[in-house]
């Protein structure tokens, strides 16, 4: 089994500071409000409008594209990370928006193979059509799910809000292939704050069912949630090691340094080794950690958004780092003293 170097685990960021209790209300009033205005498709519509917005939007967004995309992909291998693409777009309307989604990922699962680059793809049961029709969702998840067997590719169904938790693991549990021999797979994420994942991942784990774990991006009421952060770290840290020990390849999608250094030390202790289990973060969030770990000789997968309907990606993840949120005003009143 693997040893990590005793200086294997990440160090935090620098200049961190904890909230006090204002702090900390003020932060959770900001990530409800700015989850809330992430379903406004009028300001969406706005936003997209804003060249300086767009500017920031490049942090976190590798193109609109799938050409500009490519290069940030590549450059991402070239550190060392691996990659799973993601044709931004949800909660779709219209039918032809689903099936078009759906063209944009078979058409990125061949480019990919084409170009030798990761196979692997994210997508969200909405932009499928969730919400639309199950049938409709199921078609076109199939038909990605078809072109990732013909491609060896693994194709991870995002985890959106708790009113579609069921019909998503009902997703992945009729569309998972029964022979992943290829190295063909779909996978499904579980979110630590919802409070019913600790009944949901004994099932994953039963199956030999490939999850990703991450804390939850989406307001969710307190009848089906943890509200207090710590409460949803603690539920994080005892799933993550659950998986550990008894998952079937997890991925650990975080960006926590406490949690990623529990991993590190669980897997050293327990003997875990590493091919046995990767971290994900997200394109633009802690490069510098992506990079040390993967140094480090841990898996690393960066998951990289693109497309143009980047607004709800982007505004979960202002929600989620409100000095994100000064960044943006400042930016946007210099812009503005400008003239
Ligand atoms: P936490 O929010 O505690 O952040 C820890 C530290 O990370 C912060 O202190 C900060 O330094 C840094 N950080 C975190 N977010 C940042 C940001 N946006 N900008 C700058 N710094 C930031 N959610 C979901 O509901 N369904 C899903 O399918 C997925 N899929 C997914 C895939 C991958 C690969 C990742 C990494 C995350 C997701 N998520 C998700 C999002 C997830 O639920 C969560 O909202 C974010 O990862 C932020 O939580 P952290 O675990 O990073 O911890």
């Amino acid at each position: 089994m693997d040893t990590p170097p005793a200086a294997a685990g990440p160090s935090a960021p620098t200049g961190a500071t904890r909230p006090g209790a204002l702090g900390d209300l003020a932060e959770r009033a900001m990530r409800s409000a700015l989850l809330t205005l992430s379903h406004r498709r009028a300001l969406g519509r706005l936003a997209t409008g804003l060249p300086i917005t767009r500017a920031m939007v490049r942090r976190f967004v590798a193109g609109e594209t799938l050409e500009e995309a490519l290069p940030a992909i590549e450059r991402l291998h070239a550190h060392g990370l691996a990659t799973t693409v993601d044709v931004l777009g949800e909660s779709v309307a219209a039918e032809a928006e689903a099936r078009a989604a759906c063209a944009r990922y078979l058409a990125v699962l061949t480019a990919l193979a084409d170009r030798g680059l990761d196979r692997n793809v994210s997508l969200k049961p909405s932009q499928m059509g969730l919400k639309i029709d199950e049938r409709l969702a199921h078609e076109n998840v199939a038909a990605v799910v078809g072109r990732a067997v013909e491609t060896g590719a693994f194709v991870r169904i995002d985890m959106e809000d708790s009113g579609s938790t069921d019909r998503t693991l009902a997703l992945w549990r009729e569309l998972r292939p029964s022979d992943r021999s290829s190295g063909a797979d779909v996978g499904v994420v579980l979110q630590a704050a919802l409070r019913r994942t600790e009944a949901d991942i004994d099932e994953l784990i039963a199956a030999r069912g490939r999850v990703r774990l991450c804390k939850g991006a989406y307001k969710e009421p307190e009848a089906v949630a943890f509200q207090d952060k710590a409460d949803v770290d603690a539920a994080y840290e005892r799933l993550m090691i659950r998986l550990l020990h008894e998952g079937t390849y997890p991925a650990l999608a975080t960006h926590d340094v406490r949690l990623i250094n529990r991993a590190v030390d669980v897997a050293r202790v327990d003997g875990i080794s590493r091919d046995a289990f990767e971290f994900q973060m997200l394109y633009g969030v802690r490069r510098d950690l992506q990079e040390q770990l993967a140094g480090a000789g841990w898996r690393v997968r960066v998951y990289v958004p693109f497309g143009a309907e980047w607004y709800p990606y982007f505004m979960r993840r202002l929600a989620e780092r409100p000095a994100n949120v000064s960044f943006l005003v400042r930016n946007l009143w210099r812009d503005r003293s400008r003239g």
